[in-house]
């Protein structure tokens, strides 16, 4: 983290990986984002899983072995719970303490569920944990997280997803539409100030951790659509010209200068479904929200012909 973080702001424009948002702290405040009205994500898309839950758990089929990168507190997976009787669960995730709690809580709510918790960092490997059962594998990434890679990272990352799951096993994954821009500045802009609070806890991990002395009323949250790119930008801003300390490093900001956080990449089903076809995976199903706002796919992995297409990440 120390070498990531000194690394990104020395860079210009200074950046700040956004893997590093999800401490504990982070994990809570990216929970309570999703329930912020603006941030009508998960609930169009818990709207798909739920009003297809039957369709989709025949599409995964009986005893497969559900994997989910990024799993947080296993939330959405309950919607396919219902209707999918997975041979495994694995849920992965980089916070790790985080991560065992919620796979705890799963394990009590459901006893008959096998769950393999894998504290790993899917940005740089998706090394499955020993001991699974035999099963179709399939891999589940909601939340439209696949938005939050650069396209080219998103490409190889669903090269490793097929690479993981193998030839006949499948990916149920959630991804963010285009759409006006009121409409999507305002869901990265809450009235509740969570997502600002979100943005800023990374400049307070990175007091904490690295021992630094970013003044977080003195740095904003900025968040805004850019409709050429087609991604959501997210950066914090420094309010007045000042100077910062981290890890005994020296770094100055002038009112104005923005520190880049994260992006959220915005695809119409036709992008996407491009995107995937060209990492190995089909497309075989895609389901909508009513307004159209969100679309859940499923593809399958068909053959992993060789494609130069390797996952590693920064
Ligand atoms: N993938 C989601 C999105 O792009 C969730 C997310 C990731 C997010 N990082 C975020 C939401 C930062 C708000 C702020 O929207």
């Amino acid at each position: 983290m120390r070498t990531a973080v000194l690394e990104g702001l020395r860079a210009d424009p200074p950046a700040i990986p956004p893997r590093f948002f999800y401490d504990t702290r982070g994990s809570e405040l990216f929970e309570a984002i999703c329930r912020q009205p603006e941030y009508y994500l998960p609930r169009a898309e818990r709207q798909i899983l739920r009003e297809n839950a039957a369709e989709i758990g025949d599409w995964l089929g009986d005893g497969c072995v559900l994997i989910e990168p990024g799993a947080g507190a296993s939330v959405k997976v309950r919607l396919l719970l219902e209707y999918a009787r997975p041979g495994a669960y694995v849920p992965m995730d980089i916070a790790g303490d985080f991560l065992r709690r919620s796979a705890g809580r799963l394990a009590e709510e459901y006893p008959w569920l096998d769950i393999h918790a894998a504290c790993v960092d899917f940005c740089h490997a998706l090394d499955l944990p020993e001991g699974l059962p035999a099963g179709r594998r399939v891999a589940f990434f909601p939340g439209s997280s696949l938005g939050n890679f650069e396209p080219r990272d998103a490409a190889c990352f669903l090269r490793g997803i097929a690479r993981m799951v193998g030839p006949g096993g499948g990916l149920l994954i959630g991804v963010d539409t285009k759409k006006d821009s009121d409409r999507l500045n305002a869901a990265y802009n809450d009235c509740g100030g969570v997502t600002a609070a979100f943005n800023l806890n990374l400049l307070d991990r990175i007091n904490r951790e690295l021992g630094a002395n970013f003044d977080l009323d003195q740095f904003e949250h900025r968040a805004f659509y850019d409709e050429d790119l087609g991604r959501i930008e997210m950066h914090l801003e420094s309010r007045r010209e000042q100077r910062v300390r981290v890890a005994g490093e020296p770094f100055d900001f002038d009112a104005g200068t923005r520190i880049h956080t994260e992006c959220s990449y915005k695809y119409s089903p036709a992008e996407f479904t491009t995107l995937a076809e060209r990492a190995g995976l089909r497309l075989r199903r895609r389901w909508q929200d009513r307004e159209c706002l969100f679309a859940v796919y499923y593809l399958e992995c068909d053959s992993l012909k060789p494609d130069g297409l390797e996952f590693a990440l920064a």
